[in-house]
């Protein structure tokens, strides 16, 4: 990046001395806003392209301006420009070189636009991409957990809740309850995206301008569905970013409660699933550890996206109309937390179908912790004992269970009539983990044919999009 601090300024007109050279740097943006060359140059395309057409520039000086800014894009994408601090930022570096290029051309380009309508265009254009592009790794995520929770449909595991045995469930059950948040998530994503795509272009420094411009044009020219409808609103909004971070946020922090059972479950104490080794990596004087570091990260990344959601809002939340250059600062944290959000779906995408369950491991933990003690206390209240009492009984029974070191299933009949004489020899159907899931059998339960039917709505929703 070069740093001539003698470079006249496009603004410079006004201007009797040369811009301090710390100042230069401080207010200068390009170092990490010229990620948007892309979708400036499409801007500015869209631009010229509408003020041909409504006569503001001849169809010879349009075609100008667009062959000079495509050569421009080239030799970026090659990186081949040479970038400047003291232009500023992507916007004025880009028709800077256009103006070398092609002359008093160039100059004309930035009739009836301001860097103000420019920069909303150009977050709105990229964001659009990125959405999309998020949108696509999320869906692959999604087929891949769906797709693994319906080969688990009847593969049983203990259920928690303060992370102590609750009752069975199945892992598919628990592996559809992710993708249910995720589902959210990406319905979350798609409604933003709707704001996302409104064209700012037109609106200028504030309030519009003289030009005899034709917004409509511009907005069916870059994809946006509508021009935005005030002009003061357009330069000054950043809402739609937010919303992009509290989708962002939630996602991650989605992800990062599923990462926290990850490592959980890899854990020998659990030994729930083997993570490839891929996914892991050692440690560098305890010879024997495989370590979880991709959930690891993903739970530890979600802290700066979170971040970003609280940096974005308090930028905004004392900004008078219109544009102010605090919005300068909208874009580190909206393009991190885009390349983590980014980052840490693909990293879940590329890892969940590659998860082995350790049936074994998991069915023998459910057997421990008396996971059917309230499939106990529904088997009496069936028989006419009231709930209250029930439990009153199942608890003596697990209490007598921890002393002799003994499951509620393990138990003989003459064990359990000594709590309740209703105990017939048809508990025992209600006190296997098999029998005590295949029993919630309605919408939203663990049965493994309810599970079954779950993905395959899944997988339908996804397969609609
Ligand atoms: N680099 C600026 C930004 O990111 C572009 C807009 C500057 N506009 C201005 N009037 N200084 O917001």
């Amino acid at each position: 990046m070069s740093q001539d601090t003698h470079s006249v300024k496009p603004w410079g007109g006004r201007f009797s001395e040369a811009t301090d050279a710390f100042v230069e740097r401080f207010t200068a943006s390009v170092e990490f806003d010229q990620r948007l060359y892309h979708h400036d140059i499409n801007g500015s395309i869209a631009h010229a392209t509408m003020l041909a057409a409504v006569g503001v520039l001849t169809d010879d000086e349009k075609s100008t301006i667009i062959d000079g800014l495509n050569a421009i894009r080239e030799d970026i994408a090659a990186g081949k420009f040479n970038w400047s601090v003291s232009l500023e930022d992507v916007h004025m570096n880009v028709e800077a070189e256009l103006t070398n290029r092609i002359g008093i051309t160039g100059k004309k380009l930035h009739t009836g636009r301001s860097r103000n309508d420019q920069v909303a265009t150009d977050i709105r254009l990229y964001l659009r991409d990125e959405i999309d592009a998020i949108g696509q790794e999320l869906t692959r995520l999604q087929q891949g957990l769906v797709t693994l929770a319906d080969n688990n449909a009847d593969t049983i595991m203990p259920g928690f809740t303060h992370l102590q045995t609750a009752q069975p469930v199945t892992f598919g059950h628990h592996l559809l309850a992710w993708n249910e948040m995720l589902e959210r998530d990406y319905q979350r994503l798609m409604d933003c995206r709707k704001r996302v795509n409104q064209s700012p272009l037109g609106a200028a420094a504030l309030a519009g301008t003289t030009y005899p411009i034709d917004r409509e044009l511009t907005a069916k020219l870059l994809g946006f569905e509508a021009p935005t409808r005030n002009s003061l609103d357009s330069v000054s909004d950043r809402d739609f970013a937010i919303e992009f971070c509290s989708f962002a946020a939630l996602v991650m922090t989605h992800l990062s409660r599923a990462s926290e059972e990850l490592v959980l479950w890899t854990s020998a104490q659990f030994n729930f699933i083997d993570l490839p080794d891929r996914f892991c990596t050692g440690s560098s004087i305890m010879p024997q550890k495989k370590n979880p570091d991709v959930p690891e990260l993903v739970r530890g990344k979600t802290g700066r996206v979170n971040g970003h959601l609280i940096s974005l809002l308090t930028l905004m939340k004392s900004q008078p109309l219109a544009y102010n250059k605090d919005n300068q600062e909208d874009k580190e944290p909206l393009f991190d937390a885009i390349d983590t959000v980014k980052d840490c779906l693909r990293a879940f995408a590329d890892m969940i179908p590659a998860i082995s369950p350790v049936k074994e491991s998991m069915y023998e933990s459910a057997k421990r912790g008396f996971s059917t003690a309230t499939d106990l206390a529904d088997y009496l209240v069936r028989k006419g004992i009231p709930f209250r009492d029930s439990h009153e009984v199942v608890g003596k029974s697990v209490a007598y269970g921890i002393e002799q070191k003994k499951d509620l299933s393990e138990m003989s009949l003459e064990e359990l009539k000594q709590f309740s004489d209703v105990i017939e020899e048809d508990v025992f159907e209600v006190l296997t983990l098999e029998g005590s899931v295949a029993a919630r059998d309605h919408i939203g339960g663990t049965a493994p044919n309810q599970v079954k039917a779950a993905a395959a709505k899944a997988k339908a929703l996804i397969e609609a999009r």
